[in-house]
């Protein structure tokens, strides 16, 4: 049996909705109950970390800061694959901010001796961590987005940094922005995936890997509903509450579902993998 699996948090404290980067982003349904939704969010980030922890991780949790409310979606924050992390490179200005943080706190678990080797992207190339590049242990190789957050030039730079192969799929959709929010390869070989978010070529590379039986579409519902982007480990699977369709859809293959509410995050564009 392997080790728990370390999964990373930030602090919800600082987040907010206060602009816009994805079409999903609302700060003027934010604005109207700004004390509320904070609240919310800090119950929701507890639901998912205790959520995440029954589900068989270890939870890390690192202080996110004062105007740089997205930092609460540290998928974003680095590709991490055995003990090497690869810091991002923010396409959007209103992000740029996180990557020294997120550079300090990696530096940090590494003194720690949580990882080896901790470097950066290199300047002008864009990739938005984790949520454009999924790690397939049954595979073992990176699926990574490119097309909309991440560049094409970030893929040479994954296999050199990883020594691993790297399925690059292009994505098309301004909606499903990330890899992680219209795909979720799961331990038992089954990829859950949004075809629509997917250029055409990208559809034949999934369908030519992923044999048909083991292919599960996801449909609009379960994509606007960020359940696609779900945190899998083992058995289980977290993920923002579920249509009943998609959680007996999962049941079914012998998936746990373990949902939960992640509606002030939702209105960010994000939920429980990010
Ligand atoms: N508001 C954030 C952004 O647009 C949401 C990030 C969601 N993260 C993810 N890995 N899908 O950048």
């Amino acid at each position: 049996m392997n080790r728990k699996p370390t999964i990373m948090i930030t602090d919800a404290g600082h987040f907010e909705v206060s602009y816009v980067i994805n079409p999903w982003m609302t700060p003027d349904a934010w604005s109207k109950d700004r004390e509320g939704y904070r609240q919310k969010s800090l119950a929701a980030s507890d639901a998912l970390k205790c959520a995440l922890e029954e589900a068989g991780a270890e939870v890390l949790k690192i202080d996110g800061a004062a105007g740089l409310p997205d930092m609460v979606f540290p998928a974003n924050a680095a590709i991490v694959l055995d003990r090497r992390a690869l810091v991002a490179r923010f396409r959007y200005p209103e992000r740029r901010g996180e990557e020294k943080l997120f550079l300090d706190a990696f530096r940090t678990h590494k003194v720690r001796g949580l990882l080896d080797v901790v470097e950066q992207f290199p300047e002008g190339i864009f990739q938005e961590g984790a949520g454009d590049c999924i790690w397939d242990a049954g595979r073992g190789h990176f699926w990574a987005g490119f097309g909309q957050r991440s560049v094409r030039e970030s893929i040479p730079v994954i296999e050199q940094f990883f020594a691993a192969p790297v399925v690059p799929l292009e994505l098309i959709s301004e909606r499903f922005y990330h890899l992680d929010v219209c795909f979720l390869p799961l331990s038992g070989g089954e990829v859950v995936y949004y075809p629509p978010a997917f250029s055409e070529a990208a559809q034949d590379t999934i369908r030519a890997i992923v044999p048909a039986e083991k292919l599960i579409a996801a449909r609009d519902e379960d994509a606007a509903g960020f359940c696609v982007n779900a945190v899998n480990i083992g058995r289980n699977i977290v993920m923002a509450t579920p249509p009943a369709r998609l959680k007996a859809a999962l049941a079914e293959r012998g998936y746990t579902v373990m949902p939960v509410d992640l509606t002030p995050f939702m209105m960010s564009g994000g939920a429980a993998y990010c």
